[in-house]
């Protein structure tokens, strides 16, 4: 699988989202360590705290599936349908957490897309320096 076919998945699974409060949908595609994908998009509640990311979506999907090795997520969000968005969808503070949790931040990668053709890509350490995870807890 490469960066295309993964943003693909991604632009697959934003089609899922639930954002009717916000308008803004995201999808994400992990690979895992053994090269199945796994896709979450942002579901959203009418207690807006409750509000989950695509990317969070992912990870326990995939942690629940038993999945605990990723090597890459790409992320795309806005607020149109097509499979072409306006930005780059970062991905927000507490989804960098949830990935450290379960990857290594100096090969763990990042990528957010505009479309299959436009995309950047960081290694998870760029986006969450000095991060805090298993190890810090010794
Ligand atoms: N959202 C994500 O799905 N991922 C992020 O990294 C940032 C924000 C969602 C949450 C909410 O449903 C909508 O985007 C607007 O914040």
């Amino acid at each position: 699988m490469n960066e295309k076919e993964l943003i693909r998945a991604a632009f697959l699974a934003r089609k899922n989202a639930y954002a009717p409060y916000s308008g803004y949908k995201v999808g994400a595609a992990l690979i895992t360590g053994d090269g199945s994908v796994i896709t979450g998009c942002n579901v959203e509640n009418s207690s807006y705290g409750l509000c989950n990311c695509a990317e969070r979506t992912a990870v326990f999907k995939a942690v629940s599936e038993g999945y605990k090795s990723f090597r890459a997520i790409a992320i795309v969000g806005g607020a149109n349908d097509e499979d072409e968005t306006a930005d780059y969808a970062y991905p927000c503070g507490a989804c960098r957490q949830v990935l450290r949790e379960f990857t290594d931040p100096e090969t763990f990668r990042v990528i957010v897309a505009r479309s299959e053709a436009d995309y950047k890509e960081f290694k998870l350490s760029e986006l969450l320096p000095h991060s805090f995870g298993p190890d810090s807890i010794v």
